[in-house]
This record gives structure tokens, C-alpha cells and sequence, in this order.
């Protein structure tokens, strides 16, 4: 069982490797799949700025690439380097990319800051409420 507090502290090592010259706000998320393992991932900038990825979509990507589809929670720490990191919220396109492959009414997903004790847990489904997922078009729900 994996500790929410370990799962926020590979999400801060991994906003280190964020890539952002332009925003230069720094987020890394770690999604852990049902079988106990850990993706992380950063937020990758680009100079033509549409093409970013942020770090929620690139720990799905990786894990969905190397044939994980299952999942339990997602830790994400964001903001700028210099200050205390607020709490930092998905996107909405993160939101529904989680929503492809996670249970909107048991996945976690664990706001936290660079203070362990400063966090906030949601169920996927509160943040992305009558969401739109692969059921839908199965004529199931
Ligand atoms: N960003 C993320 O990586 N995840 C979020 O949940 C919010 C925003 C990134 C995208 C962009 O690189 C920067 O933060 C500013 O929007």
C-alpha cells in the first residue's frame, strides 16, 4: 500500500525535470497503477505553445505506453519555483484524459504541496462531475 505522502513526493522529484521556459510554472505528477507501481511525470513546454503536454497526461501516457491501464491515484504538485507551492489543480483535458481509464468514483486525486501536511484528496468524479468516459459510447451507465 502505498502512502499518499509517498506518492506527493515522487510528483515534487519529478516537477524538477519540468520543462517550462515559458511559463516557468513547474508541475509533476506520479499515478499509481492498481498493481502498486509509480509513473511519474512533468509538464513539457514547447515554443509554438499548443503542442505542451502537462504533467498529469505524460505519467498517463508513459504508463498507458508501457501497457499499464488500471489505476488507484494520482498525486500532483504545481507552481512557481521560489515560493511555497499552493495547491495546483488538473486541467480540465487532464481531467478527462484520467477519466479514459480511471473510476471517477474510487480514483483519487491528491492535490499536495512542498508541506506533507498540506494537501487535498478528491474522487476523480467530483472534480469532472457527469463525465463524458468509454461507457458512453458502449450504451452502458
Ligand atoms: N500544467 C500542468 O502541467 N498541469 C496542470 O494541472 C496545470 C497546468 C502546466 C501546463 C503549462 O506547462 C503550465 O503548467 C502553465 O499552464
Amino acid at each position: 500500500m502505498v502512502a499518499q505522502e509517498e506518492l506527493i513526493q515522487k510528483a515534487l522529484e519529478a516537477r524538477k525535470l519540468a520543462y517550462t521556459p515559458y511559463s516557468h510554472h513547474k508541475v509533476g505528477a506520479a499515478l499509481l497503477t492498481k498493481d502498486g507501481k509509480i509513473f511519474t511525470g512533468c509538464n513539457v513546454e514547447n515554443a509554438g505553445y499548443t503542442p505542451s503536454n502537462c504533467a498529469e497526461r505524460t505519467a498517463v501516457f508513459k504508463a498507458v505506453s508501457e501497457g499499464y491501464r488500471e489505476f488507484t491515484a494520482i498525486a500532483i504538485v504545481g507552481g512557481f519555483d521560489g515560493k511555497p507551492l499552493p495547491i495546483c489543480a488538473p486541467c480540465g483535458v487532464c481531467r478527462q484524459v484520467l477519466r479514459e481509464f480511471c473510476d471517477p468514483d474510487t480514483f483519487q486525486v491528491i492535490l499536495g504541496t512542498d508541506n506533507l501536511n498540506e494537501k487535498k484528496v478528491f474522487k476523480l468524479g467530483e472534480l469532472l462531475p457527469l463525465g463524458f468516459g468509454p461507457e458512453n459510447l458502449k450504451g452502458e451507465k
